[in-house]
């Protein structure tokens, strides 16, 4: 074994996205383009003696192949200690819960989430620092710097190790140990949650149904509902982790998780439904015949969270995406907490847990979380709603609709219009930006203009300024239109369309959502020029 210096030059847009940097896999398999990135991860971190990584990832296709690289260039860089999940498996939540139990100094995490796998895929990466949280943008874009300029890398010419088998072994004079990728998550989760509970509530006939996609939460979601809830055998759908996905779009929502759905929508359908995503931190709650939305899922979480052992002391405060609904803004101000409006992606919460300003937070792109990782996280969430049905005996349904009655509904929906022409799009949101100054006031038939803006957020910890974080039309009722681009996809760019309507009448609690938002949804085309810009005349995928 020896260690190489290895001359190199620097490839273009290594710059990380909301999450990550993401890249179809034929581009990270070009020769040194991973190796760029890594190399300037660590270069960032600087003297990595005696410190211990984390590594693994969603189980897509390439997956294997960039552990093996990562721990080789890992041994050259000088750490300590590399825990690498079994088969190179580990969960979002999963990497960020050892990152923390064993004091590690990161991890690398290898996905692109929800986006597809497969050798015509996407495949990502993404550090996270020892909170056991995304780096935030100091770091990301330091990192994006050092590719631009990078040279050389490092690496061990070591062969590959056998990951399939859990414990020690040593690459140069680095320790690699192979752990299994279910325990410690499994351990905290029988922290937080009251599982004799929900072992009874499973033994007393009530069943559920959990759709790991093939992707990475199916093993976590067999061994912790299956093997230790004692759900039956079955009861986790798609639950083996294939490098493609099997050909799906790992994404928990109502259109792509249509196999889950249908399951939820038969006469015998059973009484909880759930998926998760690409890898695992994303999460989508169903009902028999019933769809929670994932804000109406924080803000019932929120309301109830005192029934769950981890959570009994009570909510420091509640954060949620500037997109998301505000239903959960009312739970916080019903209990007396502070609640916390961030821009999109979750490194935004990272300040706010570790400083304990908030105990729960939430997005509307299905991803939910607290204080006991640094990540959204599904399994959690799902464990999290079966403490809740345990602990009161009711309904899915009966929760949200009682939810609703007490603190009114929040009508939501998100409209996407994907791979649209990225000039047309920054075109439409410069345009968008321009007519804010003179909306303030403006009759829009139904609605009255409140304020109109591009979200700007201060972090309250550090006093970091994010500009130009969405356009958002608040009505003087609460309702809002949201128009931002995603910072996520890998073609063209994405519109995003948040659409809200607060409702405080139980009598107009059960409409249909697209009617119940149609005059918004034309406010919506009416003020932006949707379908001039983009040549669209529907959105794409509408959750
Ligand atoms: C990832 C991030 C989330 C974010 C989501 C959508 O899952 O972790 O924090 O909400 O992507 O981001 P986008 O920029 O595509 O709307
Ligand atoms: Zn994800």
């Amino acid at each position: 074994m020896s260690i190489n210096t290895v001359s190199t030059t620097s490839f273009p847009g290594q710059r990380p996205g909301t999450s990550g940097l993401r890249k179809k896999v034929s581009v990270f398999q070009q020769p040194h383009y991973l190796e760029n990135f890594v190399q300037s991860v660590f270069d960032t971190l600087g003297d990595c003696a005696g410190k211990t990584l984390v590594l693994g990832g969603d189980g897509r296709f390439h997956n294997r192949a960039a552990v093996q690289t990562i721990l080789r260039m890992a041994a050259a860089h000088g750490f300590a200690r590399v825990l690498v999940g079994q088969g190179g498996i580990l969960s979002t939540p999963a990497v960020s819960c050892v990152i923390r139990k064993h004091g590690a100094l990161g991890g690398i995490v290898l996905s692109a989430s929800h986006n597809p796998g497969g050798p015509d895929g996407d495949f990502g990466i993404k550090y996270n620092i020892s909170n056991g949280g995304p780096a935030p943008e100091s770091v990301t874009e330091a990192v994006y710097q050092r590719t631009e300029a990078i040279t050389e890398y490092r690496i061990s010419d070591a062969a590959d190790i056998d990951l399939q088998k859990t414990g020690a072994t040593r690459i140069e004079a680095m320790e690699v140990e192979v752990i299994d990728s279910v325990a410690d998550y499994a351990e905290l989760m029988q922290q937080l949650f009251d599982f004799d509970a929900i072992r009874k509530l499973i033994a007393g006939g009530f069943r559920l149904c959990f759709d790991g996609m093939h992707a990475v939460s199916g093993p976590y979601a067999k061994a912790i509902l299956e093997g230790q809830l004692g759900a039956p055998a079955g009861s986790v759908i798609n639950a083996v982790p294939l490098e493609d996905f099997g050909g799906h779009h790992p994404d928990p929502n109502p259109v792509n998780a249509a196999q889950l759905i249908a399951i939820m929508a038969a006469d015998d359908a059973p009484d909880f439904g759930a998926a998760s995503d690409g890898d695992g931190d994303r999460n989508m709650i169903l009902g028999r015949k019933f769809d929670v939305t994932p804000s109406d899922s924080l803000a019932v979480l929120a309301a109830h969270a005192t029934l769950a052992p981890g959570y009994r002391a009570g909510l420091k405060g509640i954060a949620r995406s500037m997109p998301t609904s505000q239903a959960a803004d009312r739970v916080a101000q019903a209990l007396g907490i502070p609640a916390y409006e961030t821009p999109t992606g979750w490194k935004f919460f990272g300040n706010l847990l570790d400083a304990g300003k908030a105990t729960l937070c939430g997005e509307e792109s299905y991803g939910t979380g607290s204080d006991h990782i640094r990540e959204k996280d599904g399994v959690w969430a799902v464990l999290f709603w079966l403490n809740l049905l345990a602990a009161t005996g009711k309904s899915v349904e009966a929760l949200v609709s009682e939810h609703w009655q007490r603190f009114g509904r929040n009508y939501y929906s998100r409209h996407d219009y994907e791979g649209v022409d990225t000039h047309a799009a920054n075109e439409l949101m410069a345009s968008l930006r321009i007519k804010l100054a003179t909306m303030k006031g403006q009759d829009l038939g139904h609605y009255v203009v409140d304020f109109a803006d591009d979200f700007e957020y201060t972090d309250p910890v550090d006093g970091s300024v994010s500009q130009q974080q969405g356009v958002r039309i608040v009505m003087t009722n609460g309702s809002r239109i949201v128009f931002r681009l995603s910072g996520t996809g890998t073609e063209g760019a994405t519109l995003r369309v948040y659409l809200e309507r607060y409702e405080a009448d139980p009598e107009f609690h059960h409409l249909p959502t697209q009617q119940a938002l149609y005059p918004l949804i034309l406010i919506a085309e009416q003020v932006a020029g949707i379908a001039d810009w983009t040549g669209r005349a529907h959105p794409t995928v509408t959750t």
